[in-house]
């Protein structure tokens, strides 16, 4: 089976042709960020109007690269995403029930961030449930306890910033540009993560939840106070330092959490997703942290972590094998929550 999908639930415009679920043909990404990068995030009004513009560009391109014609395509599936206030959903949303009503295809919706989970089953189609899942985006952070496609439990979620959102705004603060993760990494990798002492967010917590915005302001407050004695400027070992340490931080409050749900439900199958799962820390310390406990860790390449389609296409094709299609008049950009039961 075929399946082209299509996503603009954030600031890259995503396509791909995937089948059955595992065979990537196509994965087109037209990214925004450097629009976005003076405003230190996503701003609606310019996702839109990029949506828009290269929505049928970036279709056009996957379906070339996939070889596939448009009208042996078998599926078609779209990302949706729990928060309302987003306008530019609503690009992709309608570009596919237009696909799929004009071409009378099958249409499935499917959750974002789900499909970010399930972007590993691309490269992994032997991953086998039940197991840890770790989603760390720009918009949400969630820990799952995933026991079939369409039945994961929902752990932990953020209080407040979500991971991928606390690595822009310290990246902001460092003066490193957007999207910060990928800054940030950059930065640490010459820095020391033991030179400043940031907290480890919810350590002392009961639960699965998160919070970055207090290790946010540690952050701030301490380069307030090391540009005050360094006269306005920070040295670049200064940001280095900074990055190094505030990665550590946070990278070790996701592992513990994680590792924590793994040992608390007696999984030992631990997939990782979301821009965050790009993070070359994060990947090390899960792998060590495998080899240590005799964990089954998986994580996708770095394209596969940021925004893409290959997660939605691949979704939709098991979704679509275990509760069939939606109704293209029917289908809302609105989902009630982050993963949702299927019916
Ligand atoms: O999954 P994603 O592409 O979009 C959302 O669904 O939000 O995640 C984007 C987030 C951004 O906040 C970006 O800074 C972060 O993922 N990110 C990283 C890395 N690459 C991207 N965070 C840490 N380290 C990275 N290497
Ligand atoms: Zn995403």
């Amino acid at each position: 089976m075929f399946v082209l999908a299509m996503d603009t639930t954030a600031d890259d415009t995503c396509a791909a042709v995937v089948k059955d679920g595992k065979k990537i043909l196509a994965n087109v990404v037209f990214s925004q960020s450097k629009l976005h990068e003076k405003y230190g995030g996503i701003v609606p009004q310019i996702a839109s109007r990029e949506h828009l513009k290269n929505i049928i560009p970036v279709i056009d391109a996957a379906l070339k690269q996939s070889k596939i014609e448009l009208e042996n395509i078998d599926l078609i599936a779209v990302g949706q995403s729990p928060d309302p206030a987003l306008s530019y959903y609503h690009i992709g949303l309608t570009t596919a029930k237009m696909f799929a009503y004009i071409l009378k295809k099958p249409l499935v919706g499917v959750d974002h961030m789900e499909a970010h989970i399930f972007a590993n089953l691309a490269i992994f189609p032997e991953l086998k449930f039940p197991f840890i899942s770790l989603t760390a985006a720009g918009g949400h952070t969630l820990l799952v306890r995933a026991f079939d496609f369409g039945d994961l439990e929902i752990l932990g979620s953020t209080l407040d910033d979500a991971a991928g959102e606390a690595f822009d705004k310290v990246a902001r603060i460092l003066g490193l540009g957007y999207p910060g993760g990928p800054a940030i990494d950059e930065a640490a990798a010459l820095g020391n993560p033991k030179a400043y002492e940031f907290p480890r967010p919810m350590a002392h917590h009961k639960g699965f939840d998160f919070s970055y915005s207090g290790l946010k302001t540690s952050v701030f407050l301490k380069v307030r106070g090391l540009k005050e004695e360094g006269g306005g400027e920070l040295a670049t070992d200064q940001v280095n330092d900074l990055a190094a340490s505030f990665r550590a931080a946070t990278v070790d409050s996701l592992l513990d959490k994680t590792f924590k749900a793994c040992r608390e439900f007696n999984l030992k199958r631990l997939v990782l997703g979301g821009g965050v799962a790009a993070n070359n820390l994060i990947r090390v310390q899960a792998d060590a942290a495998g080899k240590n406990f005799g964990l089954e860790v998986y994580y996708p390449p770095k394209n596969l972590c940021t925004d893409n389609a290959v997660g939605t296409a691949t979704l939709g094709f098991y979704q679509f094998k275990n509760k069939g299609a939606d109704d293209p008049f029917k289908l809302s950009y609105f989902r009630q929550s982050p993963l949702e039961k299927w019916q």
